[in-house]
């Protein structure tokens, strides 16, 4: 007798995404990303005066979370080709004042560790992972977040993993730090009304904490379909010349929170879109180092000029897990007729 045709085949079970797989032990809620990097600075040493090592192209949170500790953020340059620290600047901006490094892994892909880790070790440093926007990358088969002495996580609804609202993570391998955590979001109490230390209410929301709860489930499934909808644009875009897709280098698991292109003429080409009804935008158009908040410090155009080309070339183009192929295609047509490929 032979068996009947299966109608509908059940597809082959995504693995569930494991927060602390393969590396950290501790994951300690908090209200989010930023307070997660003031923490994690916090926890790690960071004081009023001290210097922080961190890349000049991100968001503003990571300097502001150094600033908000009274600390002062030292801008290093990037890898034009991965818009992520420069390693080799660590050893032209540091000093004696330097008390810890930020790595930051922008647009979902890890910044280059092995480099960063060496120096650290060296000079005895603390690293601290910004992670907000690379949950699940990984960097030489482990994944962002393993690396530092703690790693800072945001649940903003825009990233891969997002809650209805504000909510952070601080995961670390350390029990020492994710205990000093656990009292710092807790107006630092390290028991029931007794507290230690001067600290806030940074607690994950209950709320939060459970949309957060069922949406990890289908992280892995997510994933899986960013790096589909990248692989498509790759495929697509290397047909057009003047335009840079995103680098994915041997070792280096992109995450695609933002599928960033590179053109020199970004600001047309972003109008252009805009016409079509096709959302781009630039991530970020002013690096830190030339930010009004930071202009005490003393910066000027040309110092970091990496990170100040990357501003003006870089455009992030529409990507979603249910972004479809369609739509991919409708994105790249746009861009080819702006081109007039
Ligand atoms: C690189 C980076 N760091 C830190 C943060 C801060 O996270 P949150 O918005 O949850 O405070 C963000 C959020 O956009 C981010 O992209």
């Amino acid at each position: 007798m032979s068996t009947p045709p299966q109608l509908n085949p059940v597809p082959e079970p995504v693995p569930q995404f494991d927060l602390t797989a393969q590396c950290v032990s501790h994951g300690v809620g908090v209200a989010s990303g930023t307070d997660a990097l003031i923490l994690a600075l916090r926890a790690c040493g960071v004081q009023a005066g001290d210097e922080v090592l961190l890349p000049t192209f991100t968001f503003v949170a990571t300097g502001s979370a150094v600033s908000a500790l009274g600390a002062m953020p030292v801008f290093t340059d990037i890898r034009p080709e991965t818009y992520n620290l420069d390693p080799a600047e660590l050893v032209r901006r540091v000093t004696p004042r330097t008390r810890a490094i930020v790595a930051v892994h922008l647009y979902g892909l890890a910044a280059d560790m092995d480099p960063i880790l060496a120096f650290a070790k060296a000079r005895r440093l603390p690293v601290i992972e910004d992670n907000a926007q690379a949950i699940g990358a990984s960097y030489k088969g482990r994944r962002t977040g393993c690396f530092g002495d703690a790693a800072c996580l945001s649940f903003y609804p825009t990233k891969n993993l997002g809650a209805y609202g504000d909510a952070g993570m601080v995961v670390s391998s350390s029990t020492e730090i994710a205990a000093r955590i656990r009292t710092l979001r807790d107006h630092g109490q390290t028991e029931k009304y007794r507290s230690s230390e001067p600290g806030w209410n940074s607690r994950l929301d209950e709320i939060q904490a459970a949309i957060l709860r069922v949406k990890l489930r289908h992280l892995s499934e997510w994933q899986i379909a960013r790096r589909s909808n990248a692989a498509e644009y790759t495929r697509l875009l290397q047909q057009i010349p003047g335009v840079m897709p995103p680098l994915e280098s041997e070792g280096f698991e992109h995450v695609y929170h933002q599928y960033t292109i590179r053109t020199e003429q970004c600001d047309a080409l972003q109008q252009h879109l805009a016409v079509q009804r096709i959302g781009g935008t630039v991530y970020y158009p002013h690096p830190l180092h030339l930010q009004p908040l930071y202009a005490p410090l003393g910066h000027k155009t040309g110092d970091f000029p990496h990170a100040e080309r990357a501003a003006k070339e870089v455009l992030s183009l529409p990507m979603y897990p249910e972004l479809r192929k369609d739509q991919i295609a409708r994105v790249v047509e746009a861009i080819a007729d702006f081109l007039k490929c």
